[in-house]
């Protein structure tokens, strides 16, 4: 489906108290949450999310972090929404994201980096099948 992503509100911006503030760009920048959940994940759970990224030189780092508190993880929707929910968050180094975008704003460094997107209309798809179920899925309808 290209108008769905999903997004993570990571440990580090749940700890700062930014949910609410990082929500409000969410909707502003016109998504609409389909679902969304507070969590605390466990190791296993991280690392089968970022089973991708296995071998690579931060993966042990990045998935403590990710499991180190609680996260809010969300399934949003745009036309268009994979590019428009990466645009919007800049890039993964907030040293090296745009102006107004949510981690030159409110991320630390590229481990702490306060908020995950995905990168394709097909891993959207799997990382919103990672976390929900088909009756969070189910919107209005
Ligand atoms: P995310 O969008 O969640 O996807 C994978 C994550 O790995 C990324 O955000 C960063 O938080 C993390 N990551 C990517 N590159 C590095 C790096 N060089 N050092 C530490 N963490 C990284």
């Amino acid at each position: 489906m290209e108008n769905q992503t999903f997004a993570i509100i990571k440990p580090d911006a749940v700890k700062n108290k930014d949910t609410g503030l990082i929500l409000d760009r969410i909707l502003k920048a016109g998504f609409h949450i389909l679902a969304g959940k507070l969590l605390h994940i466990s190791l296993q759970q991280a690392e089968g999310f970022y089973d991708i990224h296995k071998g690579k030189p931060f993966y042990d780092e990045l998935i403590e972090f990710m499991s180190s508190g609680q996260c809010m993880v969300l399934a949003l929707e745009k036309e268009n929404a994979v590019e428009e929910w990466r645009n919007t968050i800049g890039a993964t180094n907030p040293a090296e994201a745009a102006e107004g975008t949510i981690r030159k704003d409110f991320a630390t460094n590229v481990g702490l980096n306060a908020v995950h997107g995905s990168d394709s209309n097909e891993n959207a798809q799997k990382e919103i099948a990672f976390f929900f179920s088909d009756s969070e899925l189910r919107g209005n309808q």
